[in-house]
């Protein structure tokens, strides 16, 4: 094992929460000393984006047919909807003197560590250049006017991590949940290409020092120290128009390198009181040089269609994280439960279109209450050839029993498996982190990754782990919505105490995730304010 991958593993087993002790983290938070979850950069020429929170009418179900959405035109109104959709501002909510913002791409805490870039190559659309996103004013910053000849590639975004705005919450843990929130962001991302006919191409190839110098977040001057921002992919939107060519790495960064870079980062403005180290070692053992990458596509088609009626913008802006369920739910229809999991599915169907590699991450269910389905535990292996693995890998008094519903074929395509039989409410919930969140749904579940296979020789695959964890966790979000109910993602759990529990005896597999799907419970007193608002008032005053 190379000293990189040591690094990682060392860095996992010391940010398990165990029943006995949570991974480090700060002793006391000043709530009012929050990290300042927009960035901006002071001394950038601001392009204006038009106003969000245009409708479109592609629905939700006509996602699981995206080539059949008309591809718009690349042109300045159906960019800004990408970034709203993708990592815009989807409401304010208010609670006594508290009000916060969320976003189409959820974060744990709310924090936010994920930044998004623009880099348009096409002098129609506005400058050449390299921009920043604010998602709080819906505008871009430019950062880098680009030099020399790029054109005809449309339009990239670039996605970085500001860990310690993620550590100031959750202390050495923070570094798993920046990854997790990179998942869900390049889930959005694509949900919302779909949206506009357009679609996704992970340039998995790149080193992050390529990105980091694209972005021009190694520019360290800029940002004032430990509030940098690290490399983590850059991502080709095709919007299939007739003029785009090839992309050529080596000019786009050249370019950028000869461009005119404008602005310095403003400080997050937190007083940095603790820090965490580990966090700078693991990023630097994980980080990815330039690789070969595959090209693996599921043909699968989903096994199960989506018939909600609903837009698919609206869908997006009103998803949002279930912060307590109803216990006392009726039990969730079957077929919703199965479109859920045909939807979380490797298939020729978005988000894992884009996906280039085969998949990593297998399902182990609590079910609560899902209509005709005995309460128990359940596994979705969502690659076949891991199915014997699996079995193989955890206890041996699993039944592995196929569910079949008879008279079915849709369901039977699905390859759910009943493992055991029993009330797994308090179970569930305790290996939570003690989170009610994680009983009182129609089912909650973990996300196993096979772990140390590929991770021996190559440390950054750790990260990607994550990240696909993230895009299944932003398919359940967007299929709860779409059904009517409700889902969170849930970071904190005990590790080991999962692993015990599903007879995990080492590194080959290793749970990275959990989630929670169910009925919501509003609480009453929160109120929910529009996205924009501020915008709209702004203009005014303008005018
Ligand atoms: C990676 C990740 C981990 C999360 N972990 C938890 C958790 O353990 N418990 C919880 O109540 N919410 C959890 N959440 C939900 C976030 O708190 C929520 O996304 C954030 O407050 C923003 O709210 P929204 O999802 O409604 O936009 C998690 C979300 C993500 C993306």
């Amino acid at each position: 094992m190379n000293k990189e991958t040591e690094t990682v593993l060392n860095y996992h087993e010391r940010t398990k929460h165990r029943l006995a002790r949570y991974a480090k983290g700060p002793e006391s938070l000043d709530w009012d000393d929050q990290p300042d979850p927009f960035r901006r950069f002071s001394g950038c020429d601001i392009v204006a984006l038009p106003t969000p929170g245009a409708e479109l009418d592609v629905l939700f179900a006509d996602l699981d047919k995206p080539e059949l959405i008309p591809a718009k035109p690349l042109n300045r109104v159906n960019t800004g909807l990408l970034l709203e959709l993708a990592f815009g501002l989807s409401a304010w909510k208010e609670f006594g003197p508290s009000r916060w913002a969320l976003r189409c791409n959820p974060s744990s805490g709310n924090l936010h560590p994920t930044e998004a870039y623009l880099i348009n190559t096409d002098n129609d659309l506005f400058d050449a250049g390299v921009y920043h996103y604010v998602s709080h004013d819906h505008h871009l910053e430019k950062r880098c006017a680009v030099t020399g000849e790029i054109t005809g590639t449309g339009i990239l975004i670039g996605l970085t991590s500001v860990h310690w705005r993620e550590a100031w919450k959750y202390g050495e843990r923070a570094y798993r949940y920046c990854q997790h929130d990179i998942g869900h962001a390049l889930g959005a991302l694509r949900y919302a290409a779909a949206i506009l006919g357009w679609s996704v191409e992970l340039l998995a190839e790149w080193p992050d020092d390529d990105i980091a110098a694209l972005l021009g977040i190694n520019r360290t001057d800029d940002f004032h120290k430990h509030e940098y921002e690290s490399p983590d992919i850059i991502c080709r939107i095709n919007t299939h128009a007739d003029n785009s060519s090839s992309l050529n790495p080596a000019a786009l960064l050249e370019s950028s390198r000869t461009g005119a870079w404008f602005g310095k980062a403003d400080s997050l403005r937190a007083y940095h009181l603790y820090k965490w180290p580990i966090i700078d070692e693991v990023s630097k053992a994980a980080a990815k040089p330039y690789t070969e990458e595959p090209h693996w596509q599921p043909i699968l088609e989903p096994a199960i269609k989506s018939s909600c009626r609903q837009t698919a913008t609206g869908i997006i802006r009103q998803r949002r994280s279930a912060q307590h369920f109803d216990g006392k739910m009726p039990p969730l229809p079957l077929t919703d439960f199965y479109r859920m999991l045909a939807a979380v599915s490797p298939t020729s169907q978005l988000p894992f279109d884009m996906w280039r590699w085969a998949p990593k991450i297998h399902l182990f269910i609590f079910v609560h209450r899902v209509e005709g389905l005995d309460p128990g535990l359940y596994a979705l292996p969502r690659h076949h050839d891991d199915l014997e693995k699996l079995q193989a890998a955890t206890l041996a008094d699993f039944e592995w029993q196929k569910v079949e519903i008879l008279d079915d074929n849709i369901f039977t395509a699905i390859p759910l498996y009943h493992l055991y039989s029993g009330n797994f409410r308090q179970l569930a919930k305790t290996l939570s982190c003690h989170q009610p969140i994680a009983s009182d749904s129609g089912f909650s579940l973990a996300m196993v990754a096979e772990f140390s296979e590929e991770l021996d020789a190559k440390p950054w695959i750790y990260r990607r782990l994550f990240w696909e964890c993230g895009l299944i966790g932003q398919v359940l979000y967007l299929e709860a919505e779409a059904i009517g109910i409700r889902s969170t993602g849930i970071g904190c759990y005990f590790d080991n105490s999962v692993h015990e529990i599903l007879g995990i005896k080492d590194h080959k597999f290793q749970s990275l995730y959990h989630f929670t799907v169910g009925k919501p419970l509003e609480d009453k007193r929160m109120q929910t304010l529009p996205a924009y608002a501020h915008l709209l008032r702004e203009d005014a005053i303008n005018s």
